[in-house]
Order: structure tokens, then sequence, then C-alpha cells
């Protein structure tokens, strides 16, 4: 039975990978950067439904390390989106009171795009209310082979020793450093896989799939995935008393 949204335990941290603008678009017969358009409106949105509810973190994919590999002309239609909405998101981030933070390799992007994330972190960094996190140019191997490299050189340095590592000192050393594992991961579009997508972090995570594309996402479906956490037996590995 439907529960009253008051009655609804709130995930602290949702995940969500963006699915499906390029089908939405082809559906209409428009190019698929018309789909990234609309999902990129779609994830304005979905954040301040997100900060409403309740949610503390939200954490969306908007551009994995693989999608390089997409054509050059879908690649630099993103990068212009990306350069538009991160000025955007600075005044929706300040309305809503929310802190962005940006996770993935960013060395790769062009200055201007890394000057403006920088900024985005610097001037919603005390906002209080819920941590928006958009994961560019990321993909979870990505995240702890740097991770790696980053305790090796610290090792040497003398400033971590290896034999007192722990779960804690590796999740310290990934870009997530500080959030909290997502209680919920949302995907959009139908498809069943992680596609490189917060290996480490989703460990316990709850997942929902949803067949709704990306662009077509909305606060009902929000709920209705919450709906479904809500359903879930959390066990992290432990026997039912
Ligand atoms: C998700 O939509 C957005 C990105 C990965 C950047 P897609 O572009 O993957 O859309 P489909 O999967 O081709 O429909
Ligand atoms: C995952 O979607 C990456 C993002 C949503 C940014 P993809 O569309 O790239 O994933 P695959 O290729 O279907 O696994
Ligand atoms: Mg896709």
């Amino acid at each position: 039975m439907e529960k009253a949204l008051d009655e609804l335990i709130i995930p602290q941290h949702v995940a969500l990978i963006l699915d499906g603008n390029g089908r939405w678009a082809k559906k209409r017969g428009l190019p698929r950067t018309a789909g990234h358009k609309q999902g990129c409106v779609t994830v304005e949105k979905t954040v301040e439904d997100a900060a409403r509810l309740g949610i503390r973190y939200l954490t969306v994919y908007g551009f994995s390390t693989e999608n390089w590999k997409r054509s050059a002309e879908e690649v630099g239609a993103l990068m212009q989106l990306f350069r538009y909405y991160l000025k955007r998101l600075l005044k929706i981030a300040k309305a809503n009171n929310v802190r962005v933070k940006m996770i993935g390799d960013r060395t790769r992007f062009d200055r201007d795009i890394i000057e403006g994330i920088n900024r985005l972190e610097n001037e919603t960094a005390d906002n209080t209310g819920m941590t928006f996190v958009i994961a560019v140019n990321y993909g979870g191997r990505d995240e702890i082979t740097r991770a790696v490299r980053h305790m090796i050189k610290d090792a040497a340095d003398g400033k971590l020793d290896g034999e007192s590592v722990t779960e804690q000192t590796v999740a310290s050393y990934l870009d997530t450093a500080g959030i909290p594992d997502p209680d919920l991961l949302i995907r959009t579009s139908g498809e069943i896989r992680l596609s490189n997508y917060l290996l480490w972090q989703l460990a316990y995570s709850e997942i929902y799939i949803t067949d709704c594309l990306w662009p077509d996402f909305n606060r009902d479906e929000l709920i209705k995935a919450i709906e479904q956490y809500n359903n879930r037996d959390r066990r992290f590995g432990g026997a039912k008393a």
C-alpha cells in the first residue's frame, strides 16, 4: 500500500544514473543533443525537488570516462551545455542553499570549465542545505586508480603507513571523501548496469531501475523510487531476527 509522503523514510543520499537522453530525442526525430538539453532542464528540476523532499545528498552521473568515445560533435555539444549550466547552477545553488561538489578527473576539461567548476564549489561551500554532487569525467575504476596512486605517493613520503590502511582510509582517498555512501541508486531508461559508477560507494545501495527516459523524469518518478526504497529490507549482510 502507498504511504503518505510524510510517512516515508527519505534516503539520505540518492545516486542517479541519468540515462536515455539520446533515445528520448530519437523518439521525437530530434538530434541527440536535443535530448541532452532537455536532460539538463530535468537535472535542474530534480535538484530542487530532491532538496525540498529533504534528500541530503544527490549525486548525478553527468559524463563518464567512457563517454569520450562518442562523436566529437556530441562531446563538443555536451561540453558547451556543461559550460552554460555551470553558470546557471551557481544561481540555482545559491537560491536553494545547495552546496555543489564535482567528482571525477576534471584535469581533462578546458581551462575555463575547470575554473567554472572551482568557482561553483568555492562559492557554494558554506551552503547548509542539500549537497549536489556531479560526476563528470567520472569512472569508478579511474577514481580508485587515482586514489591508489595518491596512497602510494603518501606512503613513499612517509605520510601513510600501509599496515594501518583500513576501509575508512581508502574511502578518505576517493573523490567522495566525507560523503556518506548512497542509500538508493536510481537508473533511468531501463538499462540494468552500473556503467562504472561509484563502484566502491554503491556496495550496499538499494537499486531502482525505471524505464522512464531521463528527460521525462520528474518528482512523481522520484517519489515512486523512494516508495520502493521504503519497501526494501536492508540487511547489510546480517540476518533477520
Ligand atoms: C545519458 O543519455 C547522458 C549521457 C550519458 C551524457 P545518453 O546520451 O546515454 O542516452 P541514450 O542512452 O543514448 O538514450
Ligand atoms: C552512463 O550512461 C553514463 C552517464 C549517465 C553519464 P551511458 O549511456 O554512457 O552508459 P552505457 O554506455 O549505456 O553503459
Ligand atoms: Mg546511455
